[in-house]
């Protein structure tokens, strides 16, 4: 590097639609290897037993299954435990082998196969494998975006006094009047306004925990979506909605993720969306087309099963299916760049700004 910045031409550049990853599927045998091997090894010294499952057209820094998402395997054997580590990354964990537990930020989940739970940004984490037999747990991060900007921050401790020191400096703040109350802000013409510093530094805050959504408390609630009558022209699924994601309908405020519970035969339209989704197939079968290209898969199988802006859909095998789907809809929305087509007949919107699509829900709500 000459330390000189490059000076590109780009007169008349015209716009280009943008290159989309080929979907990729890990099967559920190479991901029981891995948890396996992970066991076998000798306990490193954080304990944290992991394997980074990583698209293969991926590049570092940010090496994940989607540009912005990454999929990570860690596993604990009974009896083993995680220092204590945090970092600026938010993620959404689903528990896929045995039971433990977690404190995250102070507040301690009890979980088993097919919890899931959110870990927010900064709150320090510490897994537990109090059950019998080994414990694996899959989590899905933003930190491949973060690693993109060469910002993430992470960071471990071996003493318990750091958990609280960490937690105790997330919950800090001044009871007192803040130095903003002191420095008003000014409206100029037509709605914009001139703020001052002391608004940059101290912006309004937004409660997060760590929430957990118990699968035995949602499967019950999944026939409500499974049961929707043929011809029903939404998705079958409820996002596990965090309330501090606000209008952005997530779980973290980078993703949601969602549970879909589909029926047997089922064929949903092609569609696509600048968000990149994930799926980790976790009861019965079905086949997707992404791209053009047509993938089989089963419980256990983890896919990139909507590369951001790829045109895809998925059907139901004979049995129906159970998904969770990890999907960087709350990162677009708040960038406003969420641009959806519904079906390839409807205009491209852009969902948070406009008016979006509308579903036939109406017919079946009372049936
Ligand atoms: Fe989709």
């Amino acid at each position: 590097m000459d330390g000189r910045a490059r000076l590109i031409d780009v007169t008349g550049e015209k716009p280009e639609a943008p290159e989309t990853w080929p979907s990729v599927i890990i099967r559920r045998e190479e991901i029981e290897g891995e948890i396996e091997r992970l066991a076998d090894e000798a306990r490193p010294d954080n304990g944290v037993r992991s394997v980074n499952l990583v698209h293969p057209l991926a590049t570092a820094p940010g090496l994940g299954l989607a540009p912005g998402i990454d999929a990570r395997i860690e596993v604990l054997k009974p009896g083993e435990s995680t220092v204590v580590r945090r970092s600026n990354g938010a993620s959404v964990t689903m528990n896929i082998r045995g039971e433990g537990h977690a404190r995250i930020g102070g507040k301690t989940i009890d979980f088993v196969e097919r919890d899931v739970w959110n870990t927010p940004s900064m709150h320090p984490v510490v897994y537990t494998n109090h059950g019998s037999d080994l414990q694996a747990r899959l989590t899905f991060s933003n930190r491949p975006m973060l690693e993109k900007l060469m910002v993430f921050y992470a960071e471990q401790a071996d003493a318990i006094g750091e958990e609280e020191n960490w937690f105790r400096s997330l919950k800090e703040g001044s009871a007192g009047p803040r130095a903003k109350d002191s420095a008003p802000i000014v409206p100029i013409d037509d709605g914009a306004f001139l703020m001052p510093y002391e608004h940059l530094v101290d912006p309004d805050t937004v409660t997060n925990e760590a929430l957990v959504w118990p699968w035995r408390v949602v499967e019950p609630k999944l026939a409500n979506v499974r049961m929707i009558g043929d011809g029903y022209t939404g998705r079958r699924l409820y996002i596990l909605y965090n309330p501090a994601t606000e209008r952005r309908n997530g779980t973290t405020h980078s993703f949601f993720a969602s549970i879909a519970s589909y029926p047997g035969g089922i064929v949903d339209r092609p569609h696509r969306h600048s968000s990149a989704a994930i799926n980790y197939w976790f009861g019965g079968s079905g086949r997707s087309t992404v791209s053009g290209d047509k993938l089989e898969w089963k419980a256990g199988d983890l896919m990139l099963s909507a590369p951001g802006w790829a045109i895809h859909n998925h059907a139901s095998g004979p049995d129906g299916f159970y998904s969770l789907t990890i999907q960087d809809h709350p990162l677009m929305i708040a960038q406003e760049s969420l641009i959806w087509q519904e079906t390839m007949k409807d205009p491209i919107k852009n969902l948070g700004t406009q008016i979006g699509f509308q579903t036939n829900i109406a017919e079946f709500a009372h049936s």
